[in-house]
């Protein structure tokens, strides 16, 4: 359920605390299941970055976000408002900018951006304003008049930025936005994002580069498998990624496997447990040598046949790869 604000003025609806707030979201294209139970909160005012592996399930929730796509189930909310029941008014607070965006190449791109504000019916002075406005935010003054086709791919990106601006849109939705960009683009493409969030948008970010993200981000989401396997803010979720190692047990058959898994489900200190293969199981560890001797005991007890038993690198890096890389891994 959206949480209100403590103390709203009488009659006026409070604002959500969460811009963007997903449950037990699924999404299945025929038989593959892109998404499945996935939970997402965006508070209202964050930079929110959106991060997994190739094929994770980014997309597919951000086209449900910006109600291209309706959910198989679950609840999904944008300001508020559900995507299922409210599609209209949810476009009109969402701006999208997609991974792949086809451009009209025989613009220009003032008049690429004028088609967008007159598609959103802004009167034209305002248009123009508006136009200018924005080609300065995206740093695309001197291209004004160039055909939209003689942008490079970095200048395509930005301009995809100022379009998702056109009508003034409370969340933005960018899948991607960085691919393409040069590493001042990048930084650019930082700054605007800055600029933005002191209008109070709500900024929603995809990557699958992790530092590249916890560099402009006040929150991160990592989704794996088209679940959401770790949520907060930067801080936090670092924190919690980085307190972890990956533990790899060894087995001798398919039955040692199943019962490692349940064993290490069951044991609050581990998370993330994930068959890989059949005579191997991966966790997310967080506990110290005592509880790990401790686990050790407590598997050869129990008749589980171990053929190794260990715990893996624990930098940043390893640890986002190690919680990523199991995306592969799919029940
Ligand atoms: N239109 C579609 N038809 C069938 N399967 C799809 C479709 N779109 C996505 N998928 C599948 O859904 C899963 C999630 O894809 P999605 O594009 O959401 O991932 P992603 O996290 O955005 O990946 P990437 O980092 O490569 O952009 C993948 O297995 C993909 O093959
Ligand atoms: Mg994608």
């Amino acid at each position: 359920m959206a949480q209100t604000l403590e103390n709203p003025v009488e009659g006026v609806p409070a604002a959500p605390e969460y811009a963007i707030e997903i449950e037990g979201m699924r999404k299945a294209y025929g038989r593959t299941v892109a998404v499945r139970n996935l939970s997402m909160h965006v508070p209202r005012g964050s930079v929110y970055g959106f991060v997994g592996p190739n094929g994770a399930g980014k997309t597919t929730t951000i086209r449900t976000l910006a109600t291209l796509q309706k959910p198989d189930a679950g609840t999904v909310r944008v300001a508020g408002m559900d995507v299922r029941k409210n599609a209209g008014d949810v476009r009109d607070r969402v701006g999208y900018m997609p991974d792949f965006f086809g451009v009209y190449e025989s613009l220009t791109v003032s008049e690429y951006l004028d088609f967008y504000g007159a598609s959103h019916r802004i009167p034209v002075p305002r248009r123009r304003q508006l136009c200018g406005e924005l080609l300065e935010l995206v740093d695309l003054t001197d291209k004004r008049s160039e055909s939209v086709e003689a942008l490079s791919r970095g200048m395509k990106q930005r301009l995809g930025l100022a379009r998702c601006l056109v009508h003034d849109p409370d969340v933005l939705l960018l899948d991607e936005p960085a691919s393409g960009m040069d590493p001042r683009a990048r930084i650019e493409l930082r700054e605007i994002l800055r600029e933005l969030c002191k209008l109070d948008k709500t900024i929603l970010i995809s990557s699958h580069i992790l530092p590249e993200l916890s560099e402009m981000c006040t929150h991160i989401g990592v989704i794996r498998a088209g679940e959401m396997i770790a949520e907060g803010s930067v801080d936090a979720v670092i924190g919690a990624l980085t307190s972890g190692a990956r533990l790899r047990i060894r087995v001798l058959s398919a039955q040692d496997t199943a019962a490692m898994v349940t064993l290490l489900e069951a044991d609050p200190l581990c998370e993330n447990v994930v068959a890989d293969g059949d005579r191997s199981v991966i966790a997310l560890y967080r506990g110290g040598d005592d509880e790990l001797a401790a686990l050790l005991v407590q598997a050869v007890s129990t008749g589980v046949q171990l053929t190794g038993f260990g715990v893996e690198g624990n930098t940043l890096e390893d640890v986002f790869l190690q919680i990523t890389e199991l995306s592969e891994v799919r029940e």
